[in-house]
């Protein structure tokens, strides 16, 4: 790994800082070591790649991931990424070309890919990138993330490349560390998605974007005899697209499906907390008040007979309803008041 890199990690537990330690450097990089946190944890750096998974703190469902990966990392699974864009007749080239492009990269963007595995996207990404760009290669799995490297050491691209293994849900970065966050292939397999879209969201700057993708027939295609030949073929294909897990800051959300209609691509823009609203926005009806008494001054309902007493009495003094109540609830609730000497 660079040695610059390590300002750029954190102690994905606590979020803190980092230094090495027991450091052995080749060609000015770190090729073993580890990396500190403040408290005390250590991450071994192995083969120039720090490993931040502490297996005891993998959910089982990561450490079976892990292991079907680590299992398939050495030419099974490109051999099944081939088969699978020859089944489904679509260039893998152009498809993935065309995922690249919703990012929007600029030559200088600092860039994550998370479940990078063996790099069919990174190699895309990273020419996207000039000198002053910075591609960091993720993945859950020690052997992926071997092969991703060396496909990346053949391609001879110009950015900066850093790589880690980490958990996609505990990401080894500072909140905004990134311009733009790219997934493929394995979301629908982090087990709690709801906080794998966050982390991912989290890592991002406000106004950068973030692309996630993975197995799920479109809604369209559900229940079809199309539907069940896949999903027998690859039970994966049976999950639901995933809109519902995003984080409220997700701002001009797309949704697309690919590769036969079986992967969804869901792209969206980070912004600052759920859209803006003006709470005291006056509305124009007869029922009048603002968004905020209408949830925030909700009260008892009444007597079907009160309502429509509320209703008759609003329009005769030709008020809305809500100044009408809120006259009347204020005037009966300070009464006692008033008539205190
Ligand atoms: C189907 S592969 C996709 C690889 C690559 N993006 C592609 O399109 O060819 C899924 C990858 O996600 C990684 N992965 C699965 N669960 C993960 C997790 N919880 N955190 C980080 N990576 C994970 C796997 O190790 C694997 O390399």
């Amino acid at each position: 790994m660079r040695p610059e890199a390590v300002s750029l990690l954190r102690c994905p537990r606590t979020g803190g800082h980092l230094r090495v330690t027991d450091r052995v450097v080749a060609e000015g990089r770190i090729v073993s070591g580890a990396l500190v946190s403040e408290s005390g944890q250590s991450y071994p750096i192995r083969n120039g790649i720090p490993d931040f998974t502490d297996s005891t703190a993998l959910t089982d469902h990561e450490r079976q991931t892990r292991t079907e990966y680590e299992r398939v990392a050495e030419g099974i699974y490109d051999t099944a990424v081939d088969w699978q864009f020859a089944a489904f007749q679509e260039d893998e080239h152009t498809v993935r070309e065309a995922m690249v492009d919703l990012l929007c990269l600029t030559p200088s963007a600092r860039v994550l890919e998370v479940g990078s595995g063996t790099g069919r996207d990174s190699v895309r990404l990273a020419r996207r990138l000039g000198a002053e760009g910075l591609l960091h290669l993720q993945d859950l799995s020690p052997a992926m993330a071997a092969v991703c490297a060396r496909r990346m050491a053949r391609e001879g691209v110009s950015c900066t490349l850093d790589y880690s293994v980490s958990s996609a849900l505990e990401l080894p970065f500072p909140d905004e560390a990134f311009d733009a966050v790219f997934h493929f292939g394995g979301f629908n397999q982090f087990g709690d998605l709801r906080r794998g879209a966050a982390e991912l969201t989290r890592v991002v700057r406000r106004g950068g974007r973030v692309l996630i993708g993975d197995e799920a027939v479109a809604p369209w295609l559900k229940g079809s005899e199309f539907d069940h030949v896949v999903t027998t073929n690859n039970p994966l294909f049976s999950a639901d697209t995933p809109l519902d897990v995003l984080p409220a800051c997700a701002r001009d959300v797309t949704c697309r499906w690919i590769i036969g209609n079986c992967f969804y691509v869901i792209v969206f823009d980070r912004g600052d907390g759920p859209p803006p609203l003006d709470l005291d926005l006056p509305h124009q009806g007869w029922r009048g008040g603002t968004m905020r008494s209408r949830y925030y001054g909700r009260l008892e309902g009444v007597t079907v007979d009160a309502k429509a007493l509320a209703h008759e009495a609003a329009a005769r003094e030709g008020l809305s309803v809500h100044a009408w109540l809120d006259r009347v609830v204020r005037d009966a609730a300070t009464a006692g008041d008033r008539s205190k000497p």
